[in-house]
């Protein structure tokens, strides 16, 4: 008989509105590969937080000596078992100790076809407008695993569209966006099958 495994432990870390946040959780919701188990978020306003309430999901605020200073987070995380980490928008920089804790396990996304547009100060708007600065002719996102330094880690998955010279940062942003809703959680799925 096969022995049915239970789903695996994902914890989102964000730090803002959290729409892909919302999509992972809604991806997992009733999946036998993987349950979002717990939210940290850095900002105690963070859009992130109702999102995770609604799913009754369990929520941990860090603040940044607690994170550069102590391990605690590695407590938090053992106590929920979560066995995968993935960033939908949290804007710190993890820590080596932490990177450690979850070698080729913590996922990011970026809104930006990495290596252009990324590294420190890349996020957000900015990254779309320096797009639009640069006049390139297709952006898109990259979903990489993590390590010490800002947007650096193995490439996973990648995905683009095209830019118009009419083209907003904000319309830029907009399709950029779906592409992360669309890829983010299939992206860490197909990673956590292949274990
Ligand atoms: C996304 O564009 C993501 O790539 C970036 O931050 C944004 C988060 O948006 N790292 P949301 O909070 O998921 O809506």
């Amino acid at each position: 008989m096969l022995e049915k495994h239970k789903p695996s432990n994902i914890a989102i870390f964000a730090s803002g509105g959290g729409s892909n946040a919302r999509k992972i959780m809604e991806h997992f919701k009733d999946s036998s590969v993987g349950q979002v188990t717990l939210v940290v978020s850095n900002r105690r306003n963070a859009g992130v937080l109702a999102i995770a309430e609604e799913h009754g999901i369990p929520t941990q605020i860090i603040d940044r000596q607690g994170f550069y200073e102590t391990e605690e987070i590695l407590g938090v995380l053992k106590e929920h078992q979560i066995d995968w980490v993935a960033l939908a928008g949290f804007l710190w920089l993890i820590p080596a100790y932490l990177v450690r804790a979850y070698p080729q396990r913590m996922l990011n996304i970026h809104p930006a076809l990495l290596p252009k547009f990324g590294g420190k100060g890349m996020y957000g708007h900015h990254v779309h407008e320096a797009v639009k600065a640069a006049g390139v002719a297709e952006t898109g996102m990259t979903i990489h695993f993590v390590n010490e330094h800002y947007d650096d880690g193995d490439i996973l998955f990648q995905a683009s569209c095209p830019v118009s010279p009419e083209d907003s940062a904000e319309e830029i942003a907009r399709n950029v966006l779906a592409l992360e809703h669309r890829y983010f959680p299939e992206t860490i799925e197909k990673v956590i099958l292949r274990g």
